[in-house]
């Protein structure tokens, strides 16, 4: 049972303070009642609606950010701007928070979300959820490159990274590379460690999960149904 004028505000749509104001104003409804009073507990998948229209109750939210260069992937910075100052206050009201990170000058696919299970599934190293990422560097990528990929290379500090995949494109200073796992500056560091620096970097796809190619680098949108389906929610 959750308090009404918190479901409402959990929709984004509204801060508490607005919720409450219209659950006064006699807007809103329970199962077709007016409800006594903000406090008033409701039932999960019970019918609510403001000023007739039905709302959504669900409290788990999921966002798609096709993040820009600049910012970083936390939620709270005292100085750098960060993903979550990109989305609308209703939305920030909502806590959600980035899942996996990207370094502040990666472009690319970040999934936003308060549903903490489903980032602890698309993050635990034993779920070996693929991303891949479009990579330039600095070089020209050859075959000693994508094999050194696909026999899992040792970086310049010892670690030893998993077997991953690196697709060179038309061009040989582009490709896609498919890694299994998530380790600090994971690309960047893959990369160096064969001589051939990267200087763009994007990540397009986590798991089932794509970049939307018509989403703008900066913009959001929520998931779509099919996009949560893939996900399990
Ligand atoms: N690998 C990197 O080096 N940087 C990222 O942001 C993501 C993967």
């Amino acid at each position: 049972m959750e308090r009404l004028d918190k479901l409402l505000a959990a929709t984004g749509r509204w801060s508490r303070k607005e919720a409450k104001a219209l659950i006064k104003a006699g807007r809103v409804q329970v199962a077709g009642e007016r409800p006594a009073g903000p406090e008033d507990k409701v039932e999960p998948g019970t019918l609510v609606t403001v000023d007739g229209r039905p709302i959504s109750t669900e409290t788990y939210v999921y966002v798609m950010l096709n993040k820009p260069a600049g910012v970083i992937s936390s939620t709270e910075d005292p100085r750098e701007e960060t993903v979550l100052s990109l989305l609308p206050n209703q939305l920030r009201r909502l806590g959600l928070f980035p899942v996996g990170r990207l370094d502040k000058d990666t472009e690319g696919l970040l999934l936003l979300t308060n549903d903490g299970p489903l980032a602890h599934q698309l993050l635990a190293p034993n779920r070996h959820v693929d991303k891949v990422y479009y990579t330039e560097v600095d070089g020209q990528l050859d075959e000693a490159d994508r094999e050194a990929f696909r026999e899992g290379l040792t970086l310049a500090d010892g670690t030893v990274c998993r077997p991953a995949a690196l697709e060179i494109l038309a061009d040989p200073s582009q490709a896609l590379v498919t890694l299994r796992e998530g380790k600090y500056h994971q690309v960047k560091r893959m990369l160096a460690a064969r001589g051939k620096p990267v200087v763009y970097l994007k990540r397009l796809s986590m798991g089932p999960l794509t970049l939307d190619p018509s989403l703008p680098t900066g913009r959001w949108r929520m998931l779509s149904q099919e996009e949560r389906a893939a996900l399990g929610r």
